[in-house]
């Protein structure tokens, strides 16, 4: 579910890792021993640690989050002179595919759409969902397409749950490599890093300039905020919903989330 995915890092990065303990450690210092069994371990200990509905659109929590996230998107994507119906979009880390639904409204088609993830059962809960679109289990790292073969290259909350520099840099090439001369690059992930943390990395304006060729590949577009810090952002959407994106416009330096827009030169 979206929720689970895009939410499961709406909250303090501190808290929710330790929930998951070194499962995360061990994902991101070791890539190449069984990540993905890794990966299905630190979900598994995380949403044991802090209860089922930690992440779920139910939890007062959780809804304006989630609102202010969907709607950097839906800017972000309605920003791009595309006509989606007739663009080609691969989703990296796409987890059971939880974007498709806002793709598919933003009038994406799902036989334009591609999900590669690194979990064959996120895969498989993709596939079972939405069987129409294809699904392809692979490590982003060595993604199994031809340079220039995709319009749109979309990612959603994974380079911050990816500290490995190396595993992120070889993602980030990658990406860059499927993208058409002349197409985009979107980036929907946490903005805002947590000092001290070592088990999440956020996708700063830095970490992007390292990760992105700005100069010679890419030109940076545009930027659309969207959640709040989690502490505060789960704060007002449970007790003043209403305060929510006012808070937002008013101190723009408590957004922590947001989407980042690249075209390829
Ligand atoms: C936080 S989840 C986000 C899922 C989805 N994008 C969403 O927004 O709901 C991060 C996803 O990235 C995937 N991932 C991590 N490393 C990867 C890699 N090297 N190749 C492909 N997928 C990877 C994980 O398996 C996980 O499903």
């Amino acid at each position: 579910m979206r929720e689970i995915e895009t939410l499961a890092l709406a909250e303090s990065p501190r808290e929710q890792f330790n929930a998951a303990g070194s499962a995360a450690a061990v994902m991101n210092s070791t890539p190449a021993a069984a990540p993905a069994d890794v990966t299905a371990a630190y979900y598994e200990a995380y949403y044991r640690g802090r209860g089922a509905d930690r992440n779920s659109l139910s939890n007062p929590e959780v809804l304006f989050q989630s609102l202010a996230m969907e709607a950097s998107v839906i800017r972000a994507l309605g920003s791009l002179p595309i006509d989606p119906a007739d663009s080609r979009l691969l989703d990296v880390g796409c987890g059971d595919g939880a974007n498709l639904f806002q793709l598919l409204r933003m009038r994406f088609q799902s036989d334009k759409i591609v999900g590669v993830d690194l979990m064959p059962e996120r895969i498989a809960g993709a596939q079972r969902l939405h069987p129409g679109v294809e699904w392809r289990q692979a490590d982003a790292r060595k993604l199994p397409f031809a340079s220039q073969s995709f319009d749109v290259i979309f990612e959603s909350t994974m380079f911050t749950t990816i500290v490995d520099d190396s595993t992120a840099q070889a993602i980030a090439n990658e990406m860059q490599r499927v993208c058409r001369t002349g197409g985009w690059i979107v980036l929907v992930d946490w903005w805002m890093p947590k000092p001290g943390d070592t088990t999440v990395k956020a996708l700063t304006r830095q970490r992007l300039r390292r990760l992105f060729d700005l100069k010679a590949t890419l030109r940076f577009d545009k930027q659309f905020a969207g959640a709040l810090a989690p502490p505060l952002g789960r704060f007002l959407s449970r007790r003043c919903p209403a305060a929510y994106f006012a808070v937002a416009a008013v101190f723009p330096f408590t957004v922590a989330q947001g989407v980042y827009l690249l075209q390829k030169k």
